[in-house]
């Protein structure tokens, strides 16, 4: 079978999604998941848009050395330098230049002639060859652009040295059977075409991101772009995920392979959810809590008769843990690193003390200690490293009839223990104020969801909230058994993040 390049991009258009920001130790654990995915090329970031961007791109490129690390930049000398200054240390580096082929963004956002285009084109890909071998070319907008522009344009970059050329459907406007049509005439018109690598990229607009992926795969592309997930700009990209089972689970119909190791592929997902904050719904093919759950009896039945009777996919290919009791109050040490060794986590010394005692904490409090409060654990603890201020102690008052009161205490930038205290509107709301007096950053709540990890009673409650300041915005996720904890945790996390940026 032919093989398929997997180009992942989460960290780079999926983390362009609204509110979806990233820091460097979340992005470098998530490229070294992808590379344990198996994943060809990892788009680590887009280095002159901000200088954590670049030294994520420069972490992760002397890193992860079995994928190919690619940088995104502007059809621009100067932002060619930069981004090989960022992915230089890589193995195998990649320079991706984006220009824009249609006239809608020539005209408005561009305000550039088809053929200055041609010459920026040109111009650029023959500069970056002069620092790698690797480099792809992304005519943005091309299902909106005249075909016999985007033949040019692609000739263009062919001759000029590029070896990888990308149509992506940039606003998500194509159809399956007309994308199919742009890829054989691209195969047909564009000269030299079979020296170098068709690659697609499609956006989720219309909800036809999947499926015009595989229609350009049916139709002769060899790299497919997509982000876990699919989360994106807007309604996101392709999912990653729903491709590599499409081709799998069809081989007798696209007759193509990747080098995916697929079990990892559940345990992907939910670290980009985590560290995103961007949860799965549960319908969500592939990965969502619901793919291969059965609710009616007759599919129930069939299921125990024979899996194959409603399952298209085996729930371990994709890796979904076959069990999920695991763990209670006696269980060790021992039992513990290994449990948190098959759901493929790897801790330092310290970070395994720390998540030990509090899954000890946890026991106390919950009699079965699933794989979900594990993964929970893991990330709390994670969370707390490299704080500028830590949630210390925490009291609340409330109820229906007294003023809801917040006495708060939190471990200061020079581990001075700083107190207050707060009324507030509700419980959460007191701590919230409680901390903004010791904090001091303006800012604004603008979002607040809280999801229980289990179900039960005594479950851990996870807070997800987002928060904005001078127009950025800041992700913060707490978790604990008391979700009032949860989410003073949260708020804390959230305002951290905040502090590490404003501190550059
Ligand atoms: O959607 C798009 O066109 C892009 C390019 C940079 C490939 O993200
Ligand atoms: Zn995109």
């Amino acid at each position: 079978m032919e093989k398929v390049i997997i180009f992942d991009t989460t960290l780079r258009d999926g983390e362009q999604a609204a509110g979806g920001s990233l820091n460097i130790q979340e992005k470098l654990d998530i490229a070294r998941q992808l590379g344990k995915l198996g994943v060809d090329i990892i788009e680590a970031g887009f280095p002159v848009t901000s200088p954590g961007d670049f030294e994520a791109v420069r972490l992760i490129a002397r890193e992860v050395r079995d994928s190919s690390i690619c940088v995104l930049t502007h059809a621009n000398l100067k932002a060619i330098d930069q981004s090989w200054e960022a992915v230089k240390g890589a193995e195998k580096p990649r320079i991706h230049i984006v220009l824009s082929s249609s006239d809608i963004h020539l005209f408005y956002a561009l305000k550039k002639s088809r053929e200055e285009i041609l010459h920026m084109v040109s111009d650029t890909v023959a500069h970056a060859r002069k620092y790698c071998s690797d480099i792809e070319y992304s005519a943005m907008d091309a299902s909106r652009t005249e075909p016999e522009y985007i033949y040019q344009i692609l000739s263009a970059a062919i001759a000029a040295g590029a070896t990888t050329v990308n149509i992506p459907d940039t606003v998500g406007y194509a159809m399956p059977h007309q994308f199919g049509q742009l890829i054989d005439g691209v195969f047909k018109n564009v000269s030299d075409i079979e020296r170098v690598v068709v690659s697609i990229h499609c956006h989720n607009d219309l909800g036809l991101a999947v499926a015009n992926s595989l229609e350009a795969l049916k139709h002769g592309a060899r790299q497919v772009e997509g982000t876990i997930n699919g989360i994106g700009e807007r309604a996101g990209n392709a999912s990653l995920e729903e491709i590599i089972m499409g081709l799998k689970t069809r081989p007798d119909y696209f007759g193509l392979e990747t080098r995916i190791d697929t079990t990892q592929i559940y345990r992907t997902s939910r670290l980009v959810s985590e560290l995103t904050g961007f949860p799965v719904q549960p319908n969500k093919a592939v990965v969502g809590a619901n793919a291969f759950r059965h609710s009616s009896g007759l599919h129930v039945d069939g299921v125990i008769k024979a899996a194959q009777t409603f399952e298209i996919m085996d729930p371990k290919a994709v890796g979904i843990p076959s069990s999920s009791l695991v763990l209670g109050k006696t269980s060790g040490r021992h039992a513990f690193k290994e449990r948190l060794a098959e759901l493929g986590y790897s801790l330092s010394e310290d970070d395994f003390s720390r998540a030990f005692a509090a899954f000890k904490e946890l026991a106390d409090k919950k009699r079965d200690v699933t794989d979900k409060d594990i993964e929970s654990i893991v990330a709390e603890e994670k969370r707390t490293v490299s704080e500028t201020y830590h949630l210390d102690r925490l009291q609340v008052t409330c109820g229906d009839r007294g003023m809801p009161t917040a006495a708060i205490r939190l471990i200061g930038p020079d581990g001075e223990a700083l107190a207050d205290a707060s009324l507030g509107t509700g419980p959460v709301d007191a701590v919230y104020k409680a901390i903004n007096r010791l904090v001091g950053v303006p800012n604004t709540l603008t979002e607040f969801s809280v999801n229980s990890v289990t179900e039960g009673i005594d479950a851990i409650g996870e807070v997800l909230i987002r928060i904005e300041s001078d127009g950025v915005t800041y992700t913060g996720r707490g978790a604990d058994t008391d979700i009032i904890v949860a989410s003073a945790k949260a708020y804390v996390n959230a305002l951290n993040r905040m502090l590490n940026v404003k501190k550059g």
